[in-house]
């Protein structure tokens, strides 16, 4: 670690498609509104490619939007959180206030939004400043590492489900078994739905019962959707896969007012047919993530019910093998970097 304590070890991403690499940097100084997070920790999103990839607004970038640290100093004008207090930080990265979206309280779609790890430096490092905005209280039944996936993982499929219209035992299957898919069946299940887990290949069933769900599906093995139609037909389907072929293959699937609620994030197209739609009144609609409040419910919600990630820990020095593990598909859910400044 560096002794003079004005610089932080932080891995970036030095020009869209490059690689990560460990840097040091100066500390950041928060400015007006702002705070400095010292960060305990910060897992990995398959989101995090965009960062990666060129979806950030300009290079080098430090990659990472499910981080939870301690508040180090606050800036001017920030009330309501002091230092060392734990917070948890997400996409989010704070709103206008004044666009049309924010005024009508969609703070996620602000169409002047800061972006965790996209338009703003995140969490693959020892510090962070972000907007005090985008700061959740974290509670202390949680450890840093089995809280920081809910800030994204989490938040997202907690969200998605709890504004899906499902109420307490509706069918509701999560498709796929990922970060995101993996609390998103704990989730559903701790909501009171009848949750069937569908994923890829034998050996996920037995996760997917541990994690709560009632029926799995292996969709190497039967057409998912025709299965799900034996089970009666979903009410909703938690779409977490990042193949829009997956997405395609399970709308079948849906019974009478059936909702396919996608978070998976894939540029290809989905097929459907307006007959499909038309037959049982189905809808098609996607979810982002939410802002610092709804994360707070999400924290809250987890700590109260049980929900928590399975996760694989690796230090920060170690984040491009970290990523190139959840990128695998290997992973069993969620990678973790620890830092410890
Ligand atoms: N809407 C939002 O706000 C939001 C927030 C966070 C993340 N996301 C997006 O959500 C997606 C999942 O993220 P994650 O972090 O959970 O990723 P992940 O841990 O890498 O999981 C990806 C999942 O997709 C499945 N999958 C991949 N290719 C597939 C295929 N051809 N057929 C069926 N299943 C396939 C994988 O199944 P196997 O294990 O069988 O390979 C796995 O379950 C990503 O697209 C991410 O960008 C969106
Ligand atoms: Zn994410």
């Amino acid at each position: 670690m560096p002794s003079a304590r004005n610089t932080m070890y932080a891995v970036q991403v030095s020009r869209a498609g490059g690689p990560l690499e460990m840097v040091t940097r100066p500390i950041p100084e928060p400015a007006a509104g702002e705070v400095r997070v010292r960060v305990e920790a910060c897992s990995i999103c398959h989101s995090d490619a965009m960062a990666k990839e060129g979806g950030a607004s300009s290079y080098p970038r430090i990659p990472g939007h499910e981080i939870i640290g301690r508040v180090e100093k606050c800036g001017t004008g920030v009330v309501g959180w002091t230092a060392g207090q734990r917070v948890g930080i997400g996409w989010y990265g704070g709103h206008c206030g004044v666009c049309e979206r924010c005024r009508r309280g969609d703070f996620i779609l602000c169409a002047r939004a800061e972006v965790t790890g996209l338009t703003r430096d995140g969490g693959y490092a020892e510090y962070l400043v972000v907007s005090a905005q985008a700061l959740a209280a974290v509670p202390d039944a949680l450890s840093s590492r089995e809280a920081a996936p809910l800030l994204c993982a989490g938040i997202t499929t907690f969200n998605a489900l709890r504004n899906s219209g499902a109420s307490p035992g509706d069918v509701v299957a999560i498709l796929g078994l990922g970060g995101l898919g993996h609390l998103g069946v704990q989730f559903a299940s701790k909501m009171g739905f009848r949750t069937v887990a569908i994923a890829r290949g034998a050996d996920k069933a037995t996760f997917a019962r541990q994690l709560g769900a009632e029926q799995y599906i292996d969709s190497a093995a039967v057409d998912p959707g025709l299965a799900l139609t034996e089970l009666g037909g979903a009410r909703v389907i938690l779409a977490t896969v990042t193949a829009s072929e997956a997405m395609s293959a399970v709308i079948g699937g849906l019974g009478h007012r059936g909702l396919l609620l996608i978070v998976g994030a894939s540029p290809e197209p989905i097929e459907v047919s307006p007959l499909q739609l038309i037959r049982n009144r189905l809808s098609v609609t996607g979810w982002p993530s939410g802002s610092a409040i709804d994360s707070e419910d999400t924290l809250r919600f987890s700590a109260h019910f049980g929900v928590r990630p399975m996760i694989e820990r690796y230090p920060l020095d170690r984040a491009a093998e970290a990523y190139d593990r959840m990128m695998s598909g290997e992973a069993r859910f969620r990678v973790v970097l620890e830092t410890g400044a």
